[in-house]
């Protein structure tokens, strides 16, 4: 049988319309939600996301504050900006593009972000009170994906869950949020012996390794439920894929991801929800 195609660009539409009364009331008692977006260089990819981010923001009513820096930054002035940004009342939320050019160290910038106005959910505080089960602030990417998950119906208590992929970012809060969710976490990465067969035993599987098409369709378990993170471009042309080869995935799976339009919609979603919840917890 096909696949449920989990449309995560739907999805997100209805997350971020659910928004909107929210905002409307916040700018009516004068705490329009705001985020400042900080972007340091320019990497393509990084600009692409940026604008998308900003854009989805001002759709939904949030104020945006765009930095935009010289790629020769130096770390002292970025963090002075990340420090004048934490003191502006307008602004709930701080958004530091990853990656950083290499001479400047992410963790000591978003160290100098509050945990208030951690948006993104990198900061140590914010990750610990993930990683203890009492969560402030939820990083985007694994939120989107708990979402997808909802949305195809999968029970996860006791499923075997696998997180292909091992970064900050996606695969560890994405592990947390699966075991607090309790199924059963395999955190796999580049050095797992038998990718192939820890795949197979997945009842959920989300693929975060950034390898196109690495996980192969044949390895997918029947009636397995496919979160593909990848977003990988095709030498040469505009064509997108996953980190998940979908076509065949999606013959054996009963629910997947596609790429586009899956979970880098939920993403941005996500982010605009940190924000709003940062503004309604300053509101209060
Ligand atoms: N780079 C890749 N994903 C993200 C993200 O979610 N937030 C930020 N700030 N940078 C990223």
């Amino acid at each position: 049988m096909a696949a449920l195609v989990l449309d995560g660009k739907a999805l997100a539409a209805e997350v971020r319309a659910g928004l909107r009364d929210e905002v409307d009331a916040l700018a009516a008692a004068g705490a329009r939600p705001g985020l400042a977006v900080v972007l340091v260089g320019q990497d393509p990819a990084s600009q692409v996301y940026v604008r998308g981010k900003a854009r989805a923001c001002e759709e939904a009513g949030i104020a945006v504050f765009d930095h935009k820096l010289a790629k020769d930054t130096r770390e002292d002035d970025l963090i002075t900006l990340v420090r004048q940004l934490d003191d502006d009342p307008r602004v709930h939320g701080i958004l530091v593009q990853l990656p950083l050019p290499a001479h400047l160290r992410a963790d000591r910038v978003i160290a100098a972000i509050s945990p208030a106005k951690d948006v993104d959910a990198f900061h140590p505080e914010t990750t610990g009170r993930l990683f203890a089960g009492t969560p402030t602030f939820v990083p985007c990417t694994p939120a989107g994906c708990m979402r997808l998950l909802a949305l195809s119906g999968v029970s996860l208590p006791g499923a075997r869950a696998v997180v292909v992929g091992r970064s900050n970012i996606v695969g560890k809060p994405m592990a947390q949020l699966l075991l607090a969710a309790h199924a059963t976490v395999t955190v796999c990465h580049s050095q797992t012996r038998e990718l192939a067969a820890e795949v197979a035993r997945a009842d959920v599987l989300v693929a975060a390794l950034g390898r196109p098409e690495a996980i192969r369709g044949a390895w997918i378990k029947e009636g397995a439920v496919v979160i593909d993170v990848g977003i990988n471009r095709v030498e040469g042309t505009k064509k997108l894929v996953g980190d998940v080869e979908y076509a065949p995935a999606a013959e054996r799976a009963r629910a997947i991801t596609p790429v586009p339009g899956g979970v880098g919609p939920m993403t941005i979603a996500m982010l605009l929800v940190n924000t709003v919840q940062a503004a309604r917890q300053s509101a209060r």
